[in-house]
């Protein structure tokens, strides 16, 4: 089966690459989109660095192919011609807006979403504190790939 997992990955982050692990593990091909997020205003990494670094991140998974779009995650789930969208939930406050967007997708294309528990120690991991850390010249390295950590020194220089 092919699944896609849509994210803003602004940027990507330990807990969305064990994600990505556990759906390539699960799922014969994992379609990984980054799309644009309306609800969060201004992305600090463009389109082409965010794929860039998903691309860098993912390399070792044989069965996952990287994709960005600006248009409705269905419209690309059913280009890609995936069966199932996958979403990664941290803890209970992920649940209403992940549950609401699932049963809102279904509704408007009949693709179902599966959501995939992260692990203890990345549940507290969120794209929003590594920018703002990495941006007060904080370490994120423990919380980011090594691409992904030289790209937001680059960025805070
Ligand atoms: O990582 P995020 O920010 O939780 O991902 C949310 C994302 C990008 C998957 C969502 O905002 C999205 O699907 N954007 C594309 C536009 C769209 O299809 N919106 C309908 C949502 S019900």
């Amino acid at each position: 089966m092919r699944v896609l997992y849509p994210g803003s990955f602004d940027p990507v982050h330990n807990g969305h690459v064990e994600i990505v692990e556990l759906a390539a593990h699960l799922f014969d091909e994992v379609i990984v989109a980054a799309l644009h997020n309306p609800q969060k205003g201004t992305p600090l990494f463009s389109f082409e660095e965010r794929e860039s670094m998903l691309n860098d991140s993912l390399s070792f998974l044989s069965n996952v192919k990287v994709v960005m779009s600006t248009g409705l995650v269905v419209d690309l789930a059913k280009k890609e011609k995936a069966e199932l969208m996958i979403k990664g939930l941290r803890a209970v406050s992920d649940f209403e807006s992940e549950l609401q967007m699932a049963r809102i997708n279904k509704q408007i294309s009949g693709i179902e979403t599966v959501f995939l528990p992260s692990t203890t120690e990345s549940s507290f991991v969120a794209s929003k504190y590594i920018r703002e850390i990495a941006q007060f010249g904080g370490d994120v390295s423990a919380m980011v790939p090594e691409p992904v950590a030289k790209m937001l020194k680059e960025k805070s220089k």
